[in-house]
C-alpha cells in the first residue's frame, strides 16, 4: 500500500505570535511539486493554535496541537480538551510525546485515553512511542515499543484517525539517530502490531520517525521502509530547515 507521507513540526514550548511568519514562509515554499508528494503540518504551542489555523487557511498546511486532556470539559484548571483544539481549527494533536511521558508522568493508559479523546473530537491522534537510552542498551527496544503501541493506540485505529510517531528518547534534541537498519526494524514491528490488531487497513496508518531529523539526514531517514514521514522538533522552527526536510520527498 502506498502511504502519503507527512512531515509534521513540533514547536514544543517555543514561539510567540511573531513565529507565525515562519508558517507564512513555509506556505510560500510549499509549492505544487511538494504538495503533490507530501503533507505538511505544524504543531505550535496551544495559545497559537487558533491563530495558526487561521493563517494556514488556503495553504494546505495542517495545524495540530501538542497535547490534550482526555475529558471534553470540566474542572481541570490549566488543561485544554481535544474538542477545544478542534474548535480552534486544528486537525490533529500529538499525544504521549516522550517529554509528556517523562516530565508529566503520562502512562500508556493516559496516552490511550487522550488519543481516544482526540478521535472523539474529530482530530487525528499522533501517538508517540520510543525507548530510552537505557532500554536500547539493554536490548529492550522492540519489547518497549511494542508494548507502548499495544497500550497507547486505541481500538479501531484507522489511517484517518491515528498516526504513530517512533521517537527514540535518546535521539530527541541530541543530534543522534539510530541506524537506518535499527529504524527499519522498529517501524516493521510497529506496522506488524498495527495490522495484527487493527486489520489490513492499518497498512495505511502513517508511521513517522522523529528524533534529530535535519535537512542533512532527512533523505536517508525518509527512505527507510515503513517510514511514512517525520516528526521534527528543533528543525521545524525555521521555514528553511523544515522545507529542506520536506524536500526529501521532492
Ligand atoms: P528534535 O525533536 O527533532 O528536536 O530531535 C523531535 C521531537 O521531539 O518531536
Amino acid at each position: 500500500m502506498s502511504v502519503r507521507p507527512l512531515v509534521a513540526g513540533n514547536w514544543k514550548m517555543n514561539g510567540t505570535r511573531s513565529a507565525l511568519k515562519e508558517l507564512g514562509l513555509m506556505a510560500e515554499g510549499y509549492d505544487a511539486a511538494l504538495r503533490a508528494s507530501v503533507d505538511l503540518m505544524i504543531c505550535p504551542p496551544a495559545p497559537l493554535v487558533f491563530l495558526a489555523a487561521g493563517a494556514a487557511i488556503g495553504t494546505r498546511i495542517g495545524i495540530g496541537a501538542q497535547d490534550c486532556h482526555a475529558e471534553a470539559s470540566g474542572a481541570f484548571t490549566g488543561e485544554v480538551s481535544a474538542e477545544m483544539i478542534a474548535d480552534a481549527g486544528a486537525g490533529a494533536v500529538i499525544v504521549g510525546h516522550s517529554e509528556r511521558r517523562q516530565y508529566f508522568k503520562e502512562t500508556d493508559a493516559v496516552v490511550e485515553a487522550k488519543a481516544r479523546a482526540a478521535i472523539r473530537a474529530g482530530l487525528a491522534a499522533i501517538v508517540c512511542v520510543g525507548e530510552t537510552r537505557e532500554e536500547r542498551e539493554a536490548g529492550k527496544t522492540l519489547g518497549v515499543v511494542g508494548r507502548q503501541v499495544a497500550r497507547s493506540v486505541p481500538e479501531g485505529a484507522t489511517p484517518a484517525t491515528v498516526i504513530v510517531a517512533y521517537e527514540p528518547v535518546w535521539a530527541i534534541g541530541t543530534g543522534l539517530t539510530p541506524t537506518t537498519a535499527d529504524i527499519a526494524e522498529v517501524h516493521a514491528l510497529i506496522r506488524k502490531k498495527l495490522v495484527g490488531r487493527h486489520g489490513k487497513q492499518a497498512a495505511g496508518i502513517r508511521i513517522l520517525y522523529g528524533g534529530s531529523v535535519k535537512p542533512a539526514n532527512a533523505k536517508e531517514l525518509m527512505a527507510v521502509p515503513n517510514v511514512d514521514g517525520a516528526l521534527v522538533g528543533g528543525a521545524s522552527l525555521k521555514a528553511a530547515d523544515f522545507l529542506a526536510i520536506a524536500a526529501a520527498y521532492r
